[in-house]
Formats: structure tokens, sequence, C-alpha cells
């Protein structure tokens, strides 16, 4: 039977079977690029999305979703666009009008509400701020996508001190803090240097059930911590978390000790600090030269002693300043406040 068969297809003449042959391979090949269309339309076309420069590529925001907040369903708690790794260098200048055409879905002020889910937690970046525009241009060049790839609710405000007294970052942060929430229910509030780029998106710039060190792995260190208690650079309290160590200190005037004086607040109210991995927390910072009236406060060794007696009068419940000025730019909301000169 078997030969009869092979006997049989030895029969048929050869222009047939290269007809034959043929018309196999053109089913074959039309087969294959069925089954890749839909497979494609399947995943939303997702992967081409993140094989641009930078990975600086969005979702499609534009076909997002319009649904209403209350109606979508919660993120995931990993979110799905991340892309891990990043790309981070500071050769080439920022314009910000190409940054903002980049990250369309950024409403006016800095806001961003993801469109395909309801965020985990609605997050306020403060950023103390004087003086320091090319910084900030990287700041949000960089952090907007990896913002909105982390499906977070968030909103970036630039505390600006106004005129040219020391400079004092954590009394700007308090600031921050209270203005955030007279502009929305915020519930997370991550304090970040302008000049420290997360070089990894899996960094999640939300809050932790215990107050988080973001940036633990700063090339500026060699890409370790300086030391153990550290937690300058970028940091993220919840609102409780704030409140309970009655926010920051307002009287560090100048460079330094006023994120170990943090770090006592934290711990001397039974908190500990959660942090990134080494990989995961790396971070660049960009050079620059010492800001004038920034400089080194020689009465922090002496204030961080006695975090403990002076954290109960000193911070959210004693913060007094005036706001000089509020703009809503297109990605970010800058404050210009006058918060008073160091006592004499
Ligand atoms: C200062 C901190 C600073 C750290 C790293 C410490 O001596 O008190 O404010 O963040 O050095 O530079």
């Amino acid at each position: 039977m078997k030969e009869q068969l092979v006997a049989g297809m030895g029969a048929l003449p050869g222009a047939s079977l290269q007809k034959a042959c043929r018309l196999l391979v053109i089913f074959c090949a039309l087969h294959l690029l069925v089954t890749m269309v839909y497979y494609m339309a399947g995943r939303d076309l997702n992967i081409f999305q993140y094989f641009t420069e930078n990975q600086q590529s969005q979702h499609d925001w534009k076909n997002a979703s319009t649904t209403p907040a209350a109606e979508l369903l919660a993120c995931p708690e990993t979110s799905p666009l991340l892309v891990g790794p990043l790309n981070v260098e500071f050769s080439k200048p920022v314009d910000l009008e190409e940054t903002k055409k980049e990250n369309p879905a950024v409403r006016d002020g800095g806001r961003h509400t993801p469109k395909d889910c309801r965020a985990l937690q609605k997050v306020a970046l403060i950023i103390p701020f004087r003086h320091r525009d090319e910084h900030l241009k990287y700041w949000l060049y960089y952090l907007h996508p990896i913002l909105q790839r982390q499906q977070l609710d968030y909103g970036v405000y630039v505390i600006n001190q106004d005129g040219e007294e020391t400079f004092n970052r954590a009394k700007l942060l308090n600031v921050g803090f209270a203005e955030a929430l007279k502009d929305y229910d915020y519930d997370c509030f991550v304090f970040s240097d302008v000049d420290l780029i997360p070089m990894d998106d899996r960094n999640i710039y939300k809050c932790y059930s215990q107050p988080r060190h973001l940036s633990v792995s700063m090339d500026k260190f060699g890409f370790r911590l300086p030391y153990n208690q550290y937690f300058g650079g970028v940091s993220a309290l919840s609102k409780e978390q704030f409140q309970k160590i009655n926010g920051f200190p307002n009287n560090y005037w100048g460079w330094g000790g006023e994120d170990d004086d943090i770090y006592n607040r934290i711990t001397s109210r039974g908190m500990s600090l959660s942090r990134p991995d080494a990989i995961i927390g790396k971070c660049r910072m960009i050079h620059h030269n010492r800001d004038v009236k920034n400089e080194p406060n020689p009465q922090r060794f002496d204030r961080i002693a006695h975090t403990k007696e002076t954290m109960n009068s000193d911070g959210l419940n004693s913060l007094s300043y005036e706001v000089v000025k509020t703009e809503k730019k297109p990605l970010y909301t800058i404050i210009t406040v006058n918060i008073g000169l160091p006592k004499r």
C-alpha cells in the first residue's frame, strides 16, 4: 500500500507539484501574517512603545479611555508600563516646549491622572528651589514620563524661596506640604532635590508603610549610602507619617543637617526607613557649584543632637510664611514664598 502511494505521488506531473508547493507556501505565509496581526492587536501594540530614545515614549495617551475615575478599576500594584533601567545624562539642553509636547497628558500645573485605571495614591512632588532653572528642566524632562509610567495621580510643586537670604530647604518642604494640600487631596508627599534623577523607573515615587528613602544609590557617593542614617536627596512620607513627626524643622538655615534631623524625628516616633535596593535605587546628580547663600550651617551638629527636644515645637505647628506668587506652568506649579530670615 505504502509503495503504491509513493508510486502514485511520483506519478504527478512536475509542473503541478511545483504549483501545489507554491500554493502551500503562500497559504502558510498568509496564516502567519493573520496570526501576528491578531496577536499584536490583542497586546494593544504595547511591544513597540519602549524602544525609543531614552525610554521617553508613552502609553497611547490620546486613545486612552475617558471613563470617569470612580468607575475605573484600581491600578495594579505593579504598573505594566515600567521599563526598568534608564539612560540618564545631562549633555543636551532640554526644551520645555518639546517636553510638554512629549507629555500631552500632563495638565497645567504639572498634574496628571492615569486614564486607564484609578491610581493607588495621590502624590504631591515637592521641590525646594532657587535659581536652578536648568536643573528643573532636566528634572521635568526625565520625571514626567517616569511618573506617568508609574501610574500615579500626581502634581509637581516647585517651592521657590523669594529673596537672596540664606536657603532653608526643610522649611520650603514644609511650605510645599501645606500648599499642595490646598490644591488637592494628596495622601503622599515626595520631597525631591531638583538635581536628582532616578536611573530606574521601578524606584516608585510613592509612599510605603514606613517613610521611604528613594535616593539610596547616588553616583555622587559611588552608588552607595554615605552612612546608614542618610535621608537626603529624595524621600517620601504619607500625610499621616509627615504629621506624626510634626513635619520638618524650620530652623536649619544653610546647607546640611536638616535631613539628619528628619531621620531623628522618624525614629523617635517609632518608625523606620523603607528603601529600594542599590540597583533600583540608582540615581544621578547634576553637577553644580555650591549655591550662593547656602553655605554649610555651623549650627547643624548642635541642632541634630537635640531633635527630640525641639521637634514638638519646631515643625508644621510653628510654620509661618507668606506666598508671594503662585503660577501654574504647563509642566509644574511654582510657588514663590517669603519664608523670613534666620533668627540672629
Ligand atoms: C549632612 C547632611 C548631608 C550629608 C551628605 C551630612 O554631614 O548633615 O545634611 O546630606 O552629610 O552630604
